[in-house]
């Protein structure tokens, strides 16, 4: 064994479950932010936790309105999916910018991202700062399916969807 930086650590311990993370805030455009670390954290209820870091716009739709979408993107997404996570969506629809149609979820104001093998609509419950990131957790409060042959993607370090 050896000693590795904690950034090396997350590149070859690659892939992981990547998902898109749908806000609004005060400007009503809707921003769509690609997201590594998040994680299912209750059975029940459901519930599910996702990092975000301060710097992005989305930490700045979260503290305006603590709902969000989140959403498993799929291998015909890719190219929209590695957009959201490499551009920030201040000044910008990023529906237009991936080339994503919305669908209009039932409980929550944020729209989910059409083709999406799974969609949950999720009101934050909790938050919990750590270093650099805010820890939102929340209820999921409604579920979607698109019924597709695509599997989901997954992150290789921070410039590569599986
Ligand atoms: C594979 C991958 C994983 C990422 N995971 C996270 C994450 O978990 N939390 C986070 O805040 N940013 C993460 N990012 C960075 C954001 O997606 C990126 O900075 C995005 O442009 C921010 O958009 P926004 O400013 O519109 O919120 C990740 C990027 C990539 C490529």
């Amino acid at each position: 064994m050896e000693k590795i930086s904690f950034n090396k650590s997350l590149v070859i311990s690659s892939p992981h479950p990547y998902v898109l993370v749908t806000t609004i805030g005060r400007d009503n455009l809707p921003d769509i932010i690609g997201i590594g670390w998040w994680s299912f954290v209750s059975w029940d209820p459901p519930m599910v936790g996702i990092a975000v870091g301060y710097k992005r716009h989305t930490f700045k739709n979260l503290e305006f309105l603590g709902e969000f979408g989140l959403c498993f993107p799929t291998e015909n997404m890719k190219e929209g999916a590695l957009k959201a996570g490499t551009i920030s969506g201040e000044g910008k629809d990023m529906f237009k910018v991936c080339n994503f149609k919305k669908v209009v979820s039932e409980f929550i104001k944020p729209p989910l991202i059409h083709g999406s093998k799974v969609a949950y609509e999720c009101k934050v419950a909790e938050k919990l700062d750590f270093g650099d990131h805010r820890f939102y957790i929340a209820k999921i409060v409604n579920i979607w399916s698109h019924d597709s042959k695509e599997s989901i993607l997954f992150s290789m370090g921070y410039n590569k969807l599986i």
